[in-house]
C-alpha cells in the first residue's frame, strides 16, 4: 500500500512538472476544437451530449474518452487535434467550474 501510494505521488509530481494544468486556456481549448458545442458553454450538457461538470471525472479518465470515443455519437480527437496539453487544460477547466448555488440560497426562492 505504501509503495502504491509513493508510486501515484509520483506519478502526480512527474505529471506537474511536466506541465501546469492552465484553466483559462483549457477553456480556449474547449471552446475552439468545439466540445462546447454538444456538451454547452460551460460542460453542462444539453440534448446533444452529457454534463461534464461541475465535478468533471479524473483527468485520465477524460483523456481516455477524448481520445477513444469510436463508435459513439461523439468525434474522437487524435493528439494531432487535442494535445495532452489540451487535454490537461480541458480538465483543469472543467474542474475550475463551480457548481450553481443550493436552491435554499436563491433569494427569489427564500421570500415564499
Ligand atoms: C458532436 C458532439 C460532441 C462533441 C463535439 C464532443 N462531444 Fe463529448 N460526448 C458527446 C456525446 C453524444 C457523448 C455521450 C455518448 C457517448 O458516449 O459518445 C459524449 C460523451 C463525452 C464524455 C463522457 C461523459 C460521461 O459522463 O460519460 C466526455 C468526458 C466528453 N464527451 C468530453 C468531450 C470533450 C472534452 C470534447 C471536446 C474535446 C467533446 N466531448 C466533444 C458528444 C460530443
Amino acid at each position: 500500500m505504501k509503495k502504491l501510494t509513493f508510486a501515484s505521488a509520483l506519478l502526480v509530481l512527474s505529471c506537474a512538472t511536466a506541465f501546469a494544468a492552465d484553466p483559462v486556456r483549457g477553456r480556449q481549448v474547449y471552446e475552439k476544437v468545439g466540445c462546447y458545442q454538444c456538451h454547452g458553454w460551460q460542460g453542462q450538457g444539453a440534448n446533444t451530449g452529457p454534463k461534464l461538470a461541475p465535478q468533471p471525472m479524473a483527468a485520465d479518465a477524460l483523456a481516455s474518452f477524448i481520445r477513444n470515443s469510436q463508435e459513439t455519437l461523439m468525434p474522437a480527437y487524435s493528439a494531432d487535434l487535442v494535445s495532452d496539453r489540451d487535454v490537461a487544460d480541458i480538465h483543469a477547466y472543467l474542474v475550475s467550474i463551480k457548481p450553481p448555488p443550493a436552491a435554499k440560497d436563491l433569494p427569489l426562492l427564500m421570500q415564499r
